[in-house]
């Protein structure tokens, strides 16, 4: 495994960090996962020089971290750093934070957290830091030792509001959404570097967005990655990506399968930073303006939309939209949407109540609406 310095402390942080959102589980049901897959996939990548987990309270619908907690024992909670977030949109008085960062002491069964993030931090969640003081709150609760490190994960509109957040704290880190397609949304390169050059080390999550740069891949983009000498998996590519950069402290993958967890050991303890060649990064700059013409909706199925008041399979459906466009394949989705997917989009009731959580600020409703126009029509 390939380690980085954390500036603070000058300890070593893993290049690859295991993200604790994407456990296999059985079914549609996140909540029921795969323990003991799970704990056994944990343990083999701390066994492998992965010392990074992240995780958060909303994850599995709060199993995240009582699964992590339970991969942490028998000595393994003493070989990671445990990154845990606030879930800020969910505090709604100054009282209930400390009561919510106790919870997730108890849930992760550990003495204090490591690297602790106000979770998806965007103008509103923002506002609820400031007038809840919560970073005072943060601080009191670093001098008693529950928590180690402060830090915050961004999922705000781009550049000027990062650098507002970036400049408003000491931070001791920061974690923000980056891949090749994203090089330019939200924080983007831009942001990683300006963090950087305050002496902010960056954790990088969504790296595959979200797996969406290793799904199918279609023809358009799959006749670059031949064009290349050295042949890599698509995951491989991106990874490289990422890593090319020095100012990346760890990489955060939510590895789903065993075998994920162990094709990503292998790729970040070969990536190095400022590897590519100047080729390289031309031929994923190719890639990335390709999906992103294709790919109308920038959805990475995280599940934050999650759940749906009328349990329409968000994430699901919009993947689906995506696919119709991306593989032209507007029939096919339609037959499967009309048999097997229930409720279908337009049991939507346009309440927004997911728009308000999706990191990527997705028309949720909209895009319902207009899945259910294209794919709901019988004469299909
Ligand atoms: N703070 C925040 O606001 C926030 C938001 C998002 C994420 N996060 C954290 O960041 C972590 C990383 O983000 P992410 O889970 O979106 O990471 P990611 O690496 O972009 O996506 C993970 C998905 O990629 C696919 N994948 C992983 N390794 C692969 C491989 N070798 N080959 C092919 N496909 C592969 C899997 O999808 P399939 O299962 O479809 O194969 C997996 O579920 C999360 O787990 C979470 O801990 C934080």
């Amino acid at each position: 495994m390939n380690y980085r310095i954390f500036p603070k402390t000058g300890e070593k942080v893993s290049l690859l960090g295991f993200g604790c959102m994407r456990l296999p589980a059985s079914g549609d049901d996140s909540e029921k996962i795969d323990e003991a897959e799970a704990i056994r996939m944990i343990r083999h990548a701390i066994d492998k020089g992965v010392n990074y987990v992240d995780t958060a309270y909303v994850y599995h619908g709060g199993k995240s971290e009582v699964v992590l907690g339970k991969a942490l024992k028998d000595g393994y909670r003493e070989k990671v750093f445990v990154a845990d977030k606030l879930p800020v949109l969910s505090v709604k008085s100054r009282e209930e934070a400390p009561k919510l960062l106790d919870e997730q002491l108890r849930r992760l069964d550990t003495s204090h957290i490591d690297m602790y993030l106000l979770h998806n931090v965007f103008k509103k969640t923002w506002e609820t830091v400031k007038t809840f003081k919560l970073l005072d709150m943060l601080e009191e609760k670093r001098a008693l030792g529950l928590i180690k490190h402060i830090g915050f994960s961004y999922h705000g509109d781009g550049l000027p509001f990062f650098k507002e957040v970036i400049d408003a704290f000491p931070w001791d880190f920061c974690q923000i959404q980056l891949n090749y397609m994203d090089a330019e949304f939200q924080a983007g390169v831009k942001g990683l570097k300006y963090a950087a050059s305050k002496g902010i080390p960056v954790v990088i999550m969504e790296p595959l967005k979200g797996g969406k740069l290793t799904d199918a891949i279609p023809q358009s983009i799959q006749k670059y990655w031949d064009g290349i000498d050295v042949k890599r998996s698509p995951a491989d590519w991106a990874f490289r990506w990422v890593a090319d950069f020095p100012e990346v402290l760890t990489i955060l993958s939510g590895m789903s399968t065993f075998a994920q967890v162990e094709e990503n050991i292998g790729i970040l303890s070969a990536a190095d930073a400022n590897a590519l060649t100047d080729e390289e990064r031309a031929i994923i700059g190719k890639v990335a303006d390709e999906y992103n013409k294709l790919t109308p909706y920038s959805c990475t199925a995280c599940k934050y939309c999650l759940p749906c008041p009328v349990k329409i399979n968000i994430p699901n459906l919009i993947g689906m939209r995506n696919e119709a466009t991306i593989f032209e394949s507007t029939e096919k989705v339609a037959f499967s949407i009309r048999n097997f997917v229930r409720p279908m989009p337009s049991a939507c009731v346009a309440c927004k109540q997911c728009e308000e959580k999706c990191p990527q600020h997705l028309p949720i409703a909209d895009i319902m609406a207009e899945s259910a126009a294209m794919f709901e029509c019988n004469n299909r």
